[in-house]
């Protein structure tokens, strides 16, 4: 079963084709990273526009890299949510029309759900459930435990989320605060790997929930090392490693205490900030599970991961009527 994936959350315009949720025939994504660059963060207004303009050369590359044509299309899996309405909403309309045209079924996806499954993308195993997966992206941060594929009966367990700043939006925030573009994930990312053992330790908040985060008060913190109120602040690469230190310990412990108490057997890391070296490496280290980490490309926004996840809708039987809508602010479990 052949499925076209379209993902325009956020700023990629995205088109992928798979094979039966799993084996990946093309994967396109248009990133407007530099288009937003010169503003410090994603435009709305200025995406949406780039998505029109960048859809139909994204679906004519997919289909020419899968090498089949839209008759050969199974089936057509769209994020509708949550992200940027407007730009939802030109991922949404455009899949509808090709829908309508070709006849094929249509499938609104959860984009959460979507990084969750690009664990499926390219693997000989399948994941083990139960699963914990850690989603950590620019919007989100979410603890959430996967019992099976989802249906209507079986729904995921969201068991802990960020109190205040999703993860990405803290690395973004920070690497701003340091003088680093935009995005700022992987710009601290690569700054941090050359710099010395950070001679500070900075704080892992303290939140209520078991397996919540918090990433405001560390970004504050930042804030007042960087304007010279903690007395002389290190360099900007030091005070990179120490802040990625920080978010990297906070995420993987509660990932793991959570993976531990709910006994599952795997865990999932994804989002875009799944794409940082030393969350991949301090996870996999300290896990005694499996932990997949889809590469980089999968575990930032894709078509691929939406034709994976709708796909298992799609076998459980589940369609989505040309009335679907975007819903900006969906949630996962
Ligand atoms: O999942 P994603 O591509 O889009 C959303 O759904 O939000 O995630 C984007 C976020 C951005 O905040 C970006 O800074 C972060 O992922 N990111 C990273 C890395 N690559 C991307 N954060 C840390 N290290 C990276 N290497
Ligand atoms: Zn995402």
């Amino acid at each position: 079963m052949l499925v076209l994936g379209i993902e325009t959350s956020c700023d990629e315009t995205a088109i992928a084709v798979v094979e039966d949720g799993r084996r990946i025939r093309s994967n396109v994504i248009a990133s407007q990273v530099e288009l937003h660059a010169k503003y410090g963060g994603v435009v709305p207004e200025v995406a949406s526009r780039r998505h029109l303009e960048a859809i139909v050369p994204a679906l004519e590359q997919a289909l020419e890299q899968a090498e089949v044509g839209l008759s050969g299309i199974d089936a057509i899996a769209v994020t509708h949510g949550p992200g940027l309405a407007g730009a939802l909403l030109v991922g949404v309309n455009f899949a509808k029309a090709l829908a309508r045209s070709t006849g094929a079924p249509l499938i609104g996806v959860n984009h959460l759900e979507g990084h969750v499954y690009a664990a499926w993308l390219d693997r000989e195993e399948e994941p083990e459930f139960p699963l914990l997966a850690l989603i950590v992206s620019g919007g989100h941060s979410d603890v959430v435990l996967v019992e099976g594929h989802p249906s209507r009966e079986k729904d995921y367990r969201r068991i802990g989320e960020t109190v205040d700043d999703a993860a990405g939006e803290a690395f973004d925030k920070v690497a701003r605060l340091l003088g680093l573009g935009f995005p700022g994930g992987p710009a601290i990312d690569s700054l941090a790997a050359g710099a010395p053992t950070p001679s500070i330790r900075l704080p892992r908040a303290k939140v209520a929930g078991d397996y919540d985060f918090s990433f405001s008060g560390l970004k504050t913190k930042v804030q007042r090392i960087v304007r010279g109120e903690e007395g002389e602040a290190p360099g900007a690469a030091e005070l990179a490693a120490a802040f990625q230190e920080s978010v990297v310990d906070s995420l993987v412990t509660k990932a793991l205490a959570a993976a531990e108490d709910n006994t599952a057997r795997c865990i999932v890391l994804s989002g875009g900030v799944a794409a940082n070296t030393l969350l991949r490496s301090e996870l996999t280290r300290r896990s005694p599970l499996p932990v997949i980490a889809p590469p980089p490309v999968l575990c930032t926004d894709n078509g691929a991961m939406i034709a994976a996840a709708g796909y298992r809708r799609l076998i459980a039987g589940e369609r989505s009527g040309l009335a679907m809508d975007v819903e900006p602010g969906l949630r996962i479990g």
